[in-house]
């Protein structure tokens, strides 16, 4: 990180010095920016993003913390959104990976000094981004476009995203043992995290304007994704018409991007997005896969946390 840190601007880096600072999972340094942990460089791209980003109405940010459900959120939302002008048989996703098409702002694209040009973005633009609600740019709080959330049990996001991290050997990356890596989560830390923070701060915010912000969850994705489908839709602004129902446009968009066609897809078997195998991104895609790595002990403990966290907000895991 210290050639990432040397690109960083003065005033970036002097504010760096005075965060908070944690190790993650693989020995390099987090940062706490704004209540979120996170890498330096995340940190800087996140301050371009709120800086520059200009949102459009029709803009639709599909947001969530890394491993909930991102991959499969994208698919979905550029199918729906785009659905009148790329027929199944001719979407765009069959020759380019979700990431491709959907990229995230502080991830990908404000990650340099100078600004991304996004006019040309095709409309509407989907664009992503895991930075929590409270560090989401004004321009789109103050803009009409919509957000989308995807949370996910925190056992499962952390056990996908361990092994995420674990399975990328590309990276010559040290990870600390999985019950090292759960203390830590425990104690809020990880990136992106707290978890129980990030998808709070989106699920007060659904609350409170749900024409702006939807709120969705992986498992409840995972039981009806046909009913969510049709949320989506009519979230965008766009519900399917009667016809497009009785010729099984719902049940095909659900089919095509379900996770066992998306992870068959060749486009998404090969290649690699950052310094990730695209097929890194579709793993299990199942429910409770904790229970393969955790003692039932530790997921009392977290549990708890949870428990805690989320009293009174008229949400829970
Ligand atoms: P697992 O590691 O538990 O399998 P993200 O997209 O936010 O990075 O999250 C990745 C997780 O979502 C992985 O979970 C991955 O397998 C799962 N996933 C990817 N595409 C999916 C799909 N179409 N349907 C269901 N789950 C999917």
């Amino acid at each position: 990180t210290s050639a990432a840190v040397e690109e960083l601007s003065n005033e970036i880096q002097e504010l760096l010095l005075n965060l908070p600072t944690e190790k993650n999972w693989d020995g390099t340094s987090l940062y706490q920016y704004q209540g979120c942990w996170n890498r330096s460089q995340y940190v800087s791209s996140t301050i371009s993003f709120q800086r520059h980003f200009q949102a459009k109405e029709s803009d639709i940010i599909l947001t969530s913390i890394p491993k909930s459900g991102t991959t499969w959120l994208k698919a979905l939302a550029f199918t729906i959104a785009n659905r009148s002008r790329y027929p199944i048989e001719n979407s765009p996703l069959i020759t380019t990976p979700p990431h491709l098409l959907v990229p995230f702002l502080e991830v990908d694209l404000y990650t340099k000094i100078q600004s991304p040009n996004l006019e040309d973005f095709p409309n509407p633009r989907i664009l992503a981004t895991h930075v929590p609600y409270a560090s989401l740019p004004n321009s789109i709080l103050n803009s009409d476009c919509r957000i989308v959330y995807v949370a996910r049990n925190p056992l499962d996001q952390f056990i996908s995203h361990w092994n995420f991290l674990s399975g990328s050997q590309q990276q010559n990356m040290n990870l600390v043992s999985v019950e090292e890596a759960f203390e830590m989560i425990c104690n809020g830390v990880q990136t992106y995290g707290p978890v129980w923070e990030h998808i709070l701060g989106y699920w007060k915010a659904s609350q409170e304007q749900p024409h702006k912000v939807l709120f969705l969850k992986y498992e409840d994705m995972k039981e009806d994704i046909q009913f969510n489908v049709k949320s989506l839709a009519n979230f965008f602004g766009c519900p399917f018409t009667e016809d497009e129902e009785a010729q099984g446009v719902i049940e095909e968009i659900s089919k095509f991007c379900s996770f066992d066609n998306m992870k068959n897809l060749e486009v998404n078997k090969h290649g690699t997005y950052r310094s990730f195998k695209n097929e890194a991104f579709f793993r299990k895609g199942t429910m409770g896969d904790w229970r393969n790595y955790l003692k039932p002990s530790m997921a009392e403990r977290m549990e708890k946390i949870l428990e805690e966290k989320f009293s009174g907000s008229g949400t829970t895991w």
